[in-house]
C-alpha cells in the first residue's frame, strides 16, 4: 500500500491550501466531501412475496438482496433524494454551494426528459454559481460522472464539482414482474469532487460502451423512437425490460476486464488495492467477477447491496459513503470504483484516497448558516418564479421600459 500522499497536507485537501513550490503546477482531483440519503419506506423479500410469485430463499441465494428502501411518498422524486445527499456532501467539506461550478446528475429515472434533474438540484442548493447537466449511463453513470468531473477539475475549468447518483427506479418497474420489481431500490449518493495540490486522488478512468447489447436492459416507451401512448401504457412498454441471464454474463465479464485496465492505466496492480467498491446489482456478479476473476479478498471488498437492492447510478457512492462510516476508508488507500449497466456501458477509476476521512462540518453555528442558505435558496426562488410570472404579463413595450 502507498501512503506517499500525505506531504504537507491541507486540512481538508482543498487547492487553496498553501503550496510548496515544487507542487504549484499540478492538479489533482479529491473526493473532499460525500453523502447519500435513502427513502424511508423498506420492501423486504417478504412484502415481496405479497406481490409477486417469488420468496425470500430465491432472492437472497440468486442476488443477495434482503431489503431495499423505495420512495413511497410522491413527494420522493430523484432530485429530491439528490438534494439531501448532495447537502451532506457539502457539510462534511464544510463547501457552500455558491462555490461549486458545476453539478452533475447521473440518473436513470430522471424527474423529466428536461428540464435535467441537475438544474432542479442546483437551484434548490442556492448553487447559482455553478452549471448543471445530466448523465446518462445507466447504473455505470457515476463512475461516469466522476470521469467529467476530474476532466473539468484537471483542464482547470472547475475547482468543485458536485457528483450527484440518483434513481427512484421503483417508478419505472412493473411491479407484477418478478424479473425485475425485485432488484431494484431507490436512493441517492453524492461526492464533491475539488481541485487540490495534494497527490493522488482520482488518477484514472476507464469508460466503455457496447450498444450492439442496448436491447437487453432498456425501458422502451416514453422517448422519441416511441413516444407514450394508450398503446405504450396499455401493454407496459414504459416499464423496465431486462435479459438478466445476458446481463449478467456480461457484467462478469467486463467488471473484471475494467478494473484491470484502470489499474494499469493508474500504474498500480491489483495487489496494489486496499478497497473495491463494485456496482451493488448482483453478490453473485461480484463474487465471479472481483472475488473469483481478480482474486481480490471478500475483506477489500464493500457490499451493501443487502440493504439496499440495486440503486443503479446511486450504488457506488451510497457504498462508499458506508464504507467511511464504517472506517473502511483511510488516507493513503488505493481504491477501485467499478460498474456496468445499460447501454450496455461500464466504467471504472482508480483512486488513491488522499484526504482525510474526518467530517468538517463545523459547529452548530456553521449548521445554523448552511441551513438559512437553504433557506435563502428556496425564497430566491419563489421570488424568481414569481418575478417571471408578473414579467409574462407585462406588455411588451413595458417590458423593455422597465429593463432599461
Ligand atoms: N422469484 C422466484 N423465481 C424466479 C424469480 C423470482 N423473483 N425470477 C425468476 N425466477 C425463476 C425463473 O422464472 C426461472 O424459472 P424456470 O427455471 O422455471 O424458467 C428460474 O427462476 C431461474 O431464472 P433465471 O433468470 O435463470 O435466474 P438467474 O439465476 O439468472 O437470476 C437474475 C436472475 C437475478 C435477474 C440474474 O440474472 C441477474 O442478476 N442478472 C443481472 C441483472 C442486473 O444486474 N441488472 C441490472 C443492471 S444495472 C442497470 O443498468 C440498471
Amino acid at each position: 500500500m502507498d501512503k506517499q500522499p500525505n506531504v504537507d497536507m491541507p486540512p481538508n485537501g482543498h487547492a487553496s491550501a498553501p503550496a510548496g513550490p515544487e507542487m504549484v503546477e499540478r492538479r489533482y482531483a479529491q473526493i473532499v466531501g460525500w453523502g447519500y440519503h435513502v427513502p424511508e419506506k423498506v420492501i423486504t423479500n417478504k412484502d415481496l412475496e405479497q406481490i409477486v410469485d417469488t420468496n425470500d430463499e430465491w432472492i437472497r441465494s440468486r442476488t443477495g438482496i434482503e431489503r431495499r428502501h423505495v420512495a413511497a411518498n410522491p413527494k420522493e422524486t430523484t432530485a429530491s433524494l439528490a438534494v439531501q445527499a448532495a447537502r451532506n456532501a457539502l457539510a462534511v467539506a464544510d463547501v457552500p454551494p455558491s462555490r461549486v461550478d458545476l453539478i452533475i446528475c447521473s440518473t436513470s429515472s430522471p424527474q423529466h426528459i428536461f428540464p435535467s434533474t441537475a438544474s432542479v438540484v442546483q437551484d434548490a442548493l442556492g448553487a447559482s454559481n455553478a452549471g448543471a447537466f445530466d448523465l446518462s449511463a445507466a447504473c455505470s453513470g457515476f463512475v461516469y460522472a466522476l470521469a467529467m468531473a476530474r476532466g473539468h477539475i484537471l483542464a482547470g475549468d472547475a475547482e468543485y464539482v458536485l457528483v450527484l447518483g440518483a434513481e427512484t427506479l421503483s417508478r419505472l418497474v412493473d411491479w407484477t414482474d418478478r424479473n425485475t420489481c425485485i432488484l431494484f431500490g431507490d436512493g441517492a449518493g453524492a461526492v464533491l469532487v475539488a481541485a487540490s495540490n495534494v497527490p493522488g486522488g482520482i488518477l484514472a478512468t476507464e469508460l466503455g460502451s457496447d450498444g450492439s447489447g442496448a436491447d437487453l436492459l432498456s425501458l422502451p416507451a416514453g422517448g422519441s423512437a416511441m413516444p407514450t401512448s394508450l398503446e405504450t401504457v396499455s401493454n407496459g412498454s414504459h416499464y423496465i425490460k431486462m435479459d438478466g441471464k445476458a446481463v449478467f454474463r456480461f457484467a462478469t465479464r467486463v467488471m473484471a476486464d475494467a478494473t484491470r485496465k484502470v489499474l494499469e492505466r493508474a500504474g498500480l496492480t491489483v495487489d496494489d488495492v486496499d478497497l473495491v467498491i463494485p456496482h451493488q446489482a448482483n453478490q453473485r456478479i461480484i463474487q465471479s467477477s472481483v472475488l473469483r476473476q481478480l482474486k481480490i479478498p471478500e475483506s477489500k471488498v464493500v457490499v451493501n447491496l443487502q440493504e439496499y437492492g440495486n440503486t443503479s447510478t446511486a450504488s457506488i457512492p451510497i457504498a462508499l459513503c458506508e464504507a467511511i462510516e464504517k472506517g473502511l476508508v483511510e488516507p493513503g488507500q488505493n481504491m477501485v470504483f467499478v460498474g456496468f449497466g445499460a447501454g450496455l456501458t461500464w466504467a471504472a477509476c482508480a483512486i488513491q484516497w488522499s484526504v482525510p476521512v474526518e467530517k468538517q462540518e463545523g459547529s452548530w453555528w456553521r449548521g445554523y448558516q448552511r441551513q438559512a442558505t437553504y433557506q435563502a435558496a428556496a425564497a430566491r426562488s419563489m421570488w424568481r418564479r414569481a418575478l417571471r410570472r408578473v414579467y409574462s404579463q407585462v406588455l411588451p413595450e413595458e417590458r423593455e421600459l422597465s429593463e432599461k
